[in-house]
Formats: structure tokens, sequence, C-alpha cells
């Protein structure tokens, strides 16, 4: 596999961005092989400046739903460009998009147009504030909602007083809500949940009913306000906020990635209880209006309304799955294949069950030299553009490598990343 195109890109970054990159754009906790930059996409597709070609089964970390360069959204996109997009005013199509969310997600009666996954969980938080003039919210521990600094999962440039007024629960732990509701106290404003544990390493868990339950009751019982953070898995698990399946509606939901496929939006969705605290805080940004994305954002949720899109995803989720369950039993290798099928999180673990940062890696990085995208610590995501010959070729790639693993007691893993788990995964001395 080449990669001295991609060397030479690092190389200049490095020397006019701090680090090279910035984020989970970088690669430097990533097996040495994955590509930093990217030269083109088109439908599952991802090719670098080395001319290798990936599947890609990251899908642009959740924006790509239906294949990138999609013809009909894109061409919605550029129709509304040769309009107005950015402009001293929204355009109609910021109304209409506003209906479309509305129509389309049960728990809604209103939208807000933002850009950024964080922009939707900073009004959530601040609506959730604002309802009752309340400070205490519940997270579960170890959620990512975002960049911001009351969010960022690392703690440099973050003061404690920013963190003051979050309270840290289990995710499905009704217990530990009820725990931290008690916490609380009078000054209880609101509780976030995502839809399903998806946190980078540890294996994923469907929510329990009976804890989505008790979160509902608890900020009905206590006039709080609920956020389902809907960011990484909205229209991904269904066509509706992700836990209306469950017969649980939140009074807000955030979403970003998918919505328009790619183009630059997001949303905070809500119900006419949270109505009246979202009309009271202030938020708005430059380009926040800007009418191409949100023309983009009306065909996809059409596409999301009308196609198999859902359907196809978790079909070939499941082939992938099953077919990666059968390579890593005839290689004898301790696969874990967490999550949703079409959001999946693909690790392995040792005999014992812990995880095996090794492996995982050496596996990631002979997924990658065998042309697929591979991540080994976050879930992936199952494009609509994935077909079963893409499968087929992801699950070759799977058998390839399995039969090439180097000798993991002299396994290099990347050593910033081997320093960073083992951190985690170990519990701390007593
Ligand atoms: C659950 C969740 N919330 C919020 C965010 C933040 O979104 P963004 O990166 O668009 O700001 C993410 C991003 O991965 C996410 O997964």
């Amino acid at each position: 596999m080449k990669t001295e195109r991609n060397a030479d890109l690092l190389k200049r970054a490095a020397k006019v961005v701090p680090n090279g990159m910035y984020g989970h754009q970088s690669t430097a906790m990533l097996p040495g092989v994955t590509p930093q930059f990217f030269a083109r996409a088109k439908g599952t597709y991802l090719w670098d400046y080395d001319g290798n070609r990936f599947i890609d089964l990251m899908s642009a970390y959740g924006p790509n739903l239906f294949g990138y360069g999609h013809a009909e959204i894109d061409a919605e996109y550029v129709r509304q460009l040769g309009e107005i997009d950015g402009a001293t005013g929204p355009s109609g199509v910021f109304v209409e998009l506003a209906e479309r969310f509305v129509d389309q997600v049960t728990h809604a009666d209103w939208a807000m147009f933002c850009k950024n996954g964080t922009d939707a969980t900073t009004m959530a938080l601040m609506a959730c504030r604002a309802h009752r003039g309340r400070r205490k919210v519940l997270i579960a521990s170890g959620a990512y909602h975002g960049a911001a600094p009351w969010c960022t999962p690392l703690p440099y440039g973050v003061t404690d007083e920013e963190r003051a007024h979050f309270i840290y629960y289990q995710y499905n732990d009704v217990e530990s809500l009820e725990a931290a509701l008690a916490k609380a106290g009078d000054d209880f404003a609101g509780v976030f949940a995502t839809p399903h544990k998806h946190e980078i390493i540890s294996d994923q868990e469907a929510p329990d009913p009976a804890y989505a339950k008790a979160v509902r009751d608890i900020c009905d019982g206590h006039d709080g306000l609920m956020v389902v953070d809907d960011v990484r898995a909205g229209f991904r698990i269904n066509r509706d906020c992700s836990w209306h399946h469950l017969g649980v509606e939140p009074d807000l939901s955030s979403w970003g990635k998918a919505i328009a496929n790619g183009h630059p939006i997001s949303c905070l969705l809500g119900s006419d209880r949270a109505r009246e605290a979202a009309g009271k805080i202030f938020v708005t940004g430059s380009f926040w209006f800007a009418a191409a994305a949100m023309a983009a954002s009306v065909k996809t949720l059409e596409l999301i309304r009308q196609s198999d899109y859902l359907e196809r995803t978790i079909a070939m989720g499941d082939r992938l799955r099953n077919g990666l369950d059968q390579v890593a039993a005839s290689a004898g290798l301790p696969i874990s294949q967490t999550g949703p099928a079409q959001m999946p999180l693909i690790m392995f673990n040792t005999d014992k069950g812990a995880r095996d940062l090794a492996l995982t890696y050496a596996f990631s990085e002979g997924m990658i030299t065998n042309g697929v995208h591979f991540h080994p610590y976050h879930n992936m995501f199952i494009n609509a553009a994935m077909t079963d010959q893409d499968i087929d070729q992801i699950l070759e790639a799977a058998e390839t490598t399995s039969k090439t693993l180097p000798d993991l007691s002299t396994y290099q893993m990347n050593p910033m990343a081997k320093a960073a788990f083992q951190a985690r995964l170990e519990p701390a001395p007593a």
C-alpha cells in the first residue's frame, strides 16, 4: 500500500496546524497505515492521495447515510446554491424543513437549525436550564455529547466551574439515575440520554426499556426536560426519534450528522412542553441559516420517508456481522461485535474476555491494507450505497487479514493509543 503522498501532507500539516490535526479527524491514535487525507469520495468508497481505494465503513463518522455524492440530494444543494444560500436572512426552505421535521419526528412540534451536533446539544442543555431556571443536568457517565467546554472529553482548557452542574449516572442503571436525581434536589433541570450506549472502546448496549421509561418519569415527576441526543444514531435506528420504538418520547432531541447526507446542518427538535424554554435562549451562528444544506436536508428526509435505506443498512450490517463471526470462528479469533448491526463496534477480546488492543489494532491495520477503512475503537456506520458485493469484499479482506496477522507478542501497536487505552481499560491501582 502506497502512503507517500499522505505522509507528505501530514508533514506539511504538522508545520501549519497544531499536531497536524485535531479532534477525531487526527489519525495519530489509529493504526499507522490509516490515511488522514482523502482526495475523493463517492458512494461507499474513499480514495486517498496515493490512489488507494477503500470501502468506507466509517461513513464520515455518520453523515454518509445514502452514499457520498448522492445525485438527487446534491442536485437540490446545487439548485438552492444558485438561488440563495447564506444571506441577510433565511430563505423559505427554513420553514419548509422545520415543517418536514415536525411531520417526521413524533415528539417534535418545532425545530431550530444550527451547524454541528455540539450546537444542538448545547442548545438542548440551555433549554433544560431555561425551562424552570434550574441548573443540574443528569448525564450518563462517559457519554459523548460533543466538544464544547461543558462536554469535551479532555480536561485541557476547561474549568471545573463549566462542569459544576452535571451529575453523572450509569447508562441503563435506574438506581444510579435516581441517586443522581436525589443529588440534584430542587435544582434538577433535566436528563440527557443517548439512543443506545455508544461510547468508544466499550461494548455498545441497547437501552433497557425500563431505563428509558424511568428517564421520562423522572422528567415528568420533577418538572425537568428530557433530551435524547440523536446526533450519532438519528435515522439509523428508525425513521423517528431513536426511542420511538420503545414508546418513550423526549421533550428535546438533538440531531446532526446524517440529516442532510453530509451537508452541514444540525438541529434541535422539541415538543410544546419545551417550546417556551427554547424561545428564551439566545442562540445563533453566522452560517446556521444557509439555505443550500437545508434544501439537501429536505431531499434527505424525503428519501428517508420513501426509500428502503433503513432496511438495506440493517440487512448489510447483518450480512457483515454474520460473515465476520464466521471468519473469526474459522481463524479462532475472539471477535466482539456490539451495537446495532448498522452501527457496529468491532473489536477483539482476549480469551479471558478483556479487550485485546494489540489484536484489534493488528486486525484494523490489515483491513486498511486490504482496502477497507476500518476503525479500531469507534463504532462504524453502514451506508445505504453499500451492496452485497461490497460486504463480500470486506469479508474477503477480513479473511486475508486473519490469515496474515503479525506475531502479536512482537507487534508494535500505536504507542499513543496503547498508553491512552490501557489506562482506561485497567482498573486504577488501589
Ligand atoms: C452523540 C453525539 N452527540 C454530539 C456529537 C457532536 O456532534 P458534532 O461533532 O457534529 O459537533 C456527536 C459527534 O460525534 C455525537 O456522537
